[in-house]
């Protein structure tokens, strides 16, 4: 008797086969998968080794919340010594009373969610990893380079002209959203690099002068419900390579920061955006500010989606000098070396998923460089 394959199992499935599909694990949960495909699955020594630290029920550890409610008046002192303290610990804080209007945020989700779930044949002509179009569909940007396993999530990416959107490029069904929520990014963006500025103790207009956060790139997270989460990881380990990110997400839940070796939960909460520091951040500020790590589990539960807005210098500026700030170094040494964004982005698309960057930019790392 011809044993039928179970049209449920898709666990043999390999990722050209994947790939051709141009569904994404969207795709794959809807066809009603219940097996996790081999090339989501990382060995246990792997997910050991990059999702080192302990994951806690939180005992007593929560990611800053803060809450902008007064900036323009009595509470400015108190938001900058807030935002200074969670910048140097964590690398990562909450906001609310940001400014985003509330139906703007709702919009956004709603938007890149109805992107992800429209029909196949809709979206698919979007799917692409050419890195030169402006917005794309994709599931893992590195699908076929990765060393690792794959994340399972799909992404929805736009990448605007000089921080420009032209709405005519943008999905029908999420054009509105996407114009309202760029904007509202770029306000947000003046008040914390005034805030950044000043908790650096440098004048307020000081990182808005350097110009390294006049590019918004925004990424659409949809992270499907995993039918074996245990075996996979909605987004392995890592840290941004921008300057900094603002990140909205839905009330499902799932994102992680690593804190002291301890994987805390970034808990949704209402109307709140979370904002992290990145690897440039860090590095111009010279170790002051922290580049957190961060992960995204998988859930039976789901989809998750969530919004990330990244901030880097216009395309324009990608070669500019950059480097630990001068008035930060007057009792300390430069940890970095001068770089720029092009070569800081060339390395870590280089390296291994779930590794470091900022360690192969200190400046001992030269020196060994020209010892050997
Ligand atoms: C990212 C990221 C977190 C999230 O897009 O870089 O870390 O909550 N996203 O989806
Ligand atoms: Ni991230």
């Amino acid at each position: 008797m011809e044993v039928l394959p179970c049209v449920q199992d898709k666990s043999s499935m390999d990722v050209k086969e994947f790939d051709e599909t141009k569904a994404g694990v969207k795709g794959l949960v809807d066809s009603g998968t219940t097996k996790v495909p081999k090339f989501f699955i990382y060995p246990r020594e792997t997910l050991e080794k990059y999702s080192a630290g302990i994951a806690s029920d939180n005992i007593g550890l929560h990611v800053p919340l803060i809450d902008l409610e007064g900036f323009g008046s009595s509470r400015r002192k108190d938001i900058i010594y807030e935002i200074r303290e969670a910048c140097e610990k964590w690398g990562v804080f909450q906001l609310i009373n940001h400014g985003v209007p509330v139906s703007v945020m709702d919009a956004m989700i709603a938007g890149a969610r109805g992107f992800h779930e429209q029909p196949n044949e809709v979206k698919q002509e979007l799917y692409s990893r050419d890195p030169t179009k402006m917005v794309k569909y994709f599931c893992n940007s590195d699908l076929f380079d990765r060393e690792g396993p794959a994340d399972w999530m799909d992404n929805l990416t736009f990448h605007f002209d000089a921080g420009k959107v032209d709405p005519a490029v943008l999905p029908h069904i999420c054009r509105d959203a996407v114009t309202e929520y760029v904007g509202c990014m770029i306000e947000l963006k003046k008040t914390l690099s005034e805030i950044l500025s000043e908790a650096l103790g440098l004048c307020s207009n000081y990182l808005a002068t350097m110009e390294c956060m006049e590019n918004t790139p925004i990424r659409c997270n949809y992270y499907p419900a995993c039918p074996e989460p245990a075996l996979t990881l909605g987004s392995l380990k890592h840290t941004d390579p921008d300057f900094m990110t603002v990140v909205l997400q839905d009330n499902v839940g799932g994102l992680q920061v690593l804190h002291q070796n301890i994987w805390v939960d970034v808990s949704p909460v209402q109307k709140a955006l979370v904002v992290n520091m990145g690897d440039l951040m860090q590095l111009i500020t010279n170790d002051k500010f922290k580049s957190v790590e961060h992960r995204v589990l998988t859930r039976q539960i789901g989809p998750r989606v969530s919004i990330a807005c990244f901030f880097y210098p216009h395309l324009t500026q990608l070669c500019k000098p950059i480097g630990p700030i001068r008035e930060l170094l007057s009792n300390q040494p430069a940890i970095y070396r001068e770089t720029n964004v092009q070569e800081y982005m060339a390395y870590f698309l280089s390296k291994e998923t779930g590794t470091p960057s900022l360690p192969q930019f200190k400046v001992q790392q030269e020196l060994a460089g020209q010892i050997e």
